[in-house]
Parts: structure tokens; C-alpha cells; sequence
């Protein structure tokens, strides 16, 4: 017997048996395929999650929080554990691509949804932009240290920098978009060694950060207070983006309902530890002073340590293959969000399409490429970093509200992962990014609530009247039971459901093929 399944009415909520019946559908035929284990996945969301914020980013932050930027990553870190049980749970029980958008669209219906798959594009799309110029500026910084040449300023630098375009940053958003198109394996192999390459810098940094370690670093602790820990902990939070990204690549793994939990904490808890050494060495080798607000900060650490600047030199190879994985990850994650969201109608569907003969979205990869090599080629690192963060933070708010509804509106789907401490953590989980949110100041605020405001808009003048769902029912406020909760219905309903599944699937086969 079913257990008792709670039914929100009122809103466009799709089934998260629908959702994994439209995915499942794609696999059969010309759709993605089930190519990463569990290893490629972990180095993945490593790949994802260890860039910018930590190379470029940590000077920053120690301009914040003083010697206390250990506490800013310990805050940032326990917001995202505590965020990543629910993802890790609803990754396991919602295994598609879609990530917070359709968990969002399976708990909370479709407005939501669209406006979680808007954020989505600070997350991806936004930060992709961001740091592949942090990738630029690093390729420059080694350019320098291994030639002695660099790039003029006016190629390699966005206007408002001293430049006119970022070439280098256009360059990195190309070749990532290059080994997508060819298919996920390549990529997946190509991000495993650059995540392992780019762990083995960053221990490298530690023991020769902790190789000169001086206690009398760490005084005064926090000159700052709590206001300049929690910006700080809302700077630091960038460097942990990314570890949802596993669950971007849901139809793309074997044996998802374990793998994805396992991969997000494996990829987080490494990924923590090693933020709080880099941190706690990086002060411990050179005082808060010297180190905030510098660029490439690491570089000039291990300098300063070595006595040399070849030491730097590896610091900065590291920071341009940890970078570029970034980007590829990222990029991954938003052409597959992309498809999700065209799946479903709200999007146009050539972001939907799969090519047949590399199984992959060729022309959704390619216009992710060139729309955000826009902003990549023209705007500066920092001028969209908070916004990016405010973004994120907005959706794993509702992705911790979603792992709770979905324990009410679904408790008989599988889960192989449990979130511990129910509810206590997704409520902690809300908490802290709201308390990161309030971090990242009034004017990112501001120009966050300008873009919900031009999100809700598209939805109501596209998403709403596209949506495949709202047609499945012919109703602008469907209230088909079989579309919101076929787990409960009766024969007849299940059949519907079952029509609705195999209408929508053959919809993305006739996308695909077209
Ligand atoms: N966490 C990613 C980075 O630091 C976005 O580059």
C-alpha cells in the first residue's frame, strides 16, 4: 500500500516520475548516455567546485575577515554541507539533469522553477563568464613567468581594466565548448586529470605555506569583527560553487541513485578540508596584510616563501588548468539545465536537440558558448562575482525547501540517501544562505531583485504559455492529478500519467531528430 501522499493544488507541478520517465526516455534512444562512474563523477564536481574563488578570490576575502577568513571558509562550508545532504538526496531521488530547477519544478511547480533555472544562469552562465577571465588573467601571469612577454593589456584586459576585450577569456569559453560538442567521456577524462593535477597544486601550496608558518600571523584575529567574517564568508562562498554540478550530469551517470550523493560529499568534504589548509597556510606563510587584496596572492606566497619565482610560476600552471576545468564543468552544467527547461517548453527547443552522432547538445553547447563569451570578453572578474553568489544562494535556499516537500509530497520515492537530521538541516540549510545572502551587501541585493523581476516577466510572457506542461493539460492553472502526483492515482490516472510521459518524451525524440 502507498504511504499517504500530501497534494498541493493550484500550482504546475511536474512529477518527479515524469521527470525521470522523460530522461529515461532519452537514454533508449538518441539521448545522452550513461558514461561517467563514480570516480570521473567525483573528479567532476571537483572540477567544478576548485577555481577562481580560491585562486584568485582568497586575497579577497582575506581583505575582508583579516586571519579570521578560516572562519569565512568554515561558514561558507557548513551553508554548502548542509545544502548538499538535500541536494544529495534529491539527486538521488530526482536523477535528471535539470538539477535545482526541476526539483523546484517537482516540489514547488513550474513559476518557481523557471525563476530557480533563471538563477541558474548567475550560477553557470554568469560565473562561467567570470571565470574564464580569472583564467585569462592567470594564462597572462604564467605567459609572464615563463617568457617574460605577456599580452598587451588592450587584448587581454576588459574595458574599464585598461583593455578592450579579453581574447584569452573568449579562447578558454571556445575550446571548453569544443570538448563538450565531442561528448561527455573526453570531457570527463580530460576534467579527471586536470582535478587531480590541480588537488596535487594546491596540497604543493600548503606544505610550503606551512613550511614558513608564523603564529604571530593570526593576530589581531578578526580586525573586522563578525561584519568582516560574514562578508567574508559570503566572498568565500564562490570558491565552494560548483558541487551541485554533480547533479547537472544526472542521466549522464551510471548507477545515479548512488553515485550522485556519494560524489557531492566526497567532491565537498575533500574540496573543505583543503580550503581550510590553503587558508590557515596562506596566513600562517604571510600576514593578512601583505596577502589582501593582492592578485595571485598564491603565487606570491609560495615567492615569498621560496625565495624564487619559479615556485610561483607552478602556482600560476596550476591556477590555469584548475581554472579551465571550472569552466568546462560549468559550462556542462548550464547547457544541461538549458535542456531541461526546453524539455519542458520553457525555453526554446533547439536547447533540447541531441546531436545523433556525438549524443551530445551541440547547438544548445555552442549559443551557451557565444552568449556568455559576450561578458567574458567585456566585464571585469568582480563586477558580477556577488551577483553570481546571490544567485546560487537563492536557489540552494529553495533546493533545502524542496528535499522538505518532496518528503511530504513524496515519501515513496526511492532514496538512497537520506538527508541525517531531518528537518533540521534543510532549515539550517535556509538559514545560512540567507545569512550569506545578507553578506553580500544592499547593491547586489538590488540588482539581484531587478533580475527576478525581468525573469518573472519572461515567464509570464513566454515560459507560462510554452510550457509543455500547461498544453499536456490544456488548463493555464493545471489541476490533472495525473500531471502533480501519479504516484497516488488510481488505474485510470496512472494511464494518463503514463500518456503525458510518453507524449512529452516523444516530443524531445521529435526535438532531436528535428
Ligand atoms: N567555485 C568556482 C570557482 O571558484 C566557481 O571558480
Amino acid at each position: 500500500m502507498r504511504p499517504p501522499v500530501f497534494r498541493p493544488s493550484g500550482l504546475r507541478i511536474k512529477s518527479p516520475d515524469i521527470l525521470v520517465a522523460e530522461s529515461g526516455a532519452d537514454l533508449e534512444g538518441n539521448g545522452l548516455k550513461r558514461s561517467m562512474g563514480l570516480f570521473q563523477l567525483i573528479c567532476f564536481g571537483i572540477g567544478a567546485i576548485v577555481g577562481t574563488g580560491i585562486f584568485v578570490g582568497l586575497s579577497d576575502t582575506v581583505a575582508e575577515a583579516g586571519p579570521a577568513v578560516i572562519v569565512s571558509f568554515v561558514l561558507a562550508a557548513v551553508t554548502c554541507v548542509f545544502t548538499a545532504f538535500s541536494f544529495a538526496e534529491l539527486g538521488g531521488a530526482i536523477p535528471v539533469s535539470g538539477s535545482a530547477y526541476s526539483y523546484a519544478y517537482a516540489t514547488l511547480g513550474e513559476r518557481i522553477a523557471f525563476l530557480v533555472g533563471w538563477c541558474l544562469l548567475l550560477e553557470y552562465g554568469i560565473s562561467v563568464s567570470a571565470v574564464a577571465v580569472g583564467w585569462g588573467q592567470y594564462l597572462n601571469e604564467l605567459l609572464g613567468s615563463l617568457t617574460g612577454w605577456q599580452l598587451p593589456a588592450a587584448l587581454s584586459q576588459p574595458p574599464g581594466d585598461g583593455g578592450i576585450v579579453n581574447i584569452p577569456a573568449v579562447v578558454v569559453m571556445v575550446l571548453a565548448a569544443l570538448l563538450l560538442v565531442r561528448g561527455i567521456r573526453e570531457s570527463a577524462r580530460a576534467t579527471a586529470a586536470m582535478a587531480v593535477l590541480k588537488l596535487a597544486i594546491l596540497v604543493l601550496f600548503c606544505v610550503i605555506g606551512f613550511s614558513a608558518f608564523q603564529a604571530g600571523n593570526l593576530s589581531p584575529f578578526a580586525p573586522e569583527s563578525v561584519a568582516g567574517i560574514t562578508s567574508g564568508a559570503s566572498l568565500a562562498f564562490f570558491s565552494y560553487i560548483g558541487f551541485d554540478a554533480i547533479t547537472t550530469a544526472g542521466e549522464e551517470v551510471r548507477d545515479p541513485r548512488r553515485n550522485i550523493p556519494i560524489a557531492i560529499m566526497v567532491s565537498l568534504g575533500v574540496v573543505t578540508v583543503l580550503y581550510c589548509l590553503v587558508a590557515v597556510s596562506a596566513i600562517g606563510a604571510l600576514s593578512a596584510d601583505q596577502v589582501a587584496g593582492r592578485p595571485a596572492a598564491l603565487s606570491l606566497i609560495v615567492n615569498h616563501v621560496t625565495h624564487s619565482t619559479l615556485g610561483g610560476g607552478v602556482i600560476a600552471f596550476g591556477a590555469v588548468v584548475a581554472i579551465a576545468s571550472v569552466v568546462l564543468a560549468v559550462m556542462y552544467g548550464q547547457t544541461r539545465i538549458l535542456m531541461s527547461m526546453s524539455r519542458d517548453g520553457l525555453v526554446p527547443r533547439i536547447f533540447e536537440r541531441v546531436s545523433p552522432r556525438t549524443s551530445t547538445p551541440v547547438a544548445n553547447t555552442w549559443i551557451v558558448a557565444v552568449v556568455f563569451a559576450v561578458p567574458a570578453a567585456v566585464v571585469p572578474l568582480d563586477a558580477v562575482m556577488n551577483l553570481s553568489t546571490i544567485g546560487t544562494l537563492a536557489v540552494m535556499a529553495v533546493v533545502n525547501l524542496s528535499v522538505m516537500v518532496l518528503r511530504r509530497t513524496r515519501p515513496d520515492l526511492p532514496r538512497r540517501f537520506r538527508v541525517p537530521l531531518f528537518p533540521v538541516s534543510p532549515v539550517l540549510g535556509v538559514g545560512f544562505c540567507l545569512y550569506l545572502m545578507y553578506g553580500t551587501g544592499p547593491a547586489t541585493w538590488l540588482q539581484f531583485a531587478g533580475f527576478l523581476v525581468a525573469g518573472a516577466l519572461l515567464y509570464t510572457c513566454y515560459g507560462r504559455r510554452r510550457s509543455r506542461l500547461g498544453a499536456a493539460s490544456q488548463d493555464p492553472a493545471p489541476q490533472d492529478p495525473a500531471l502533480q502526483d501519479p504516484a497516488s492515482q488510481d488505474p485510470a490516472a496512472g494511464a494518463d500519467e503514463a500518456g503525458a510521459a510518453t507524449v512529452s518524451a516523444g516530443a524531445g525524440a521529435a526535438a532531436r531528430e528535428g
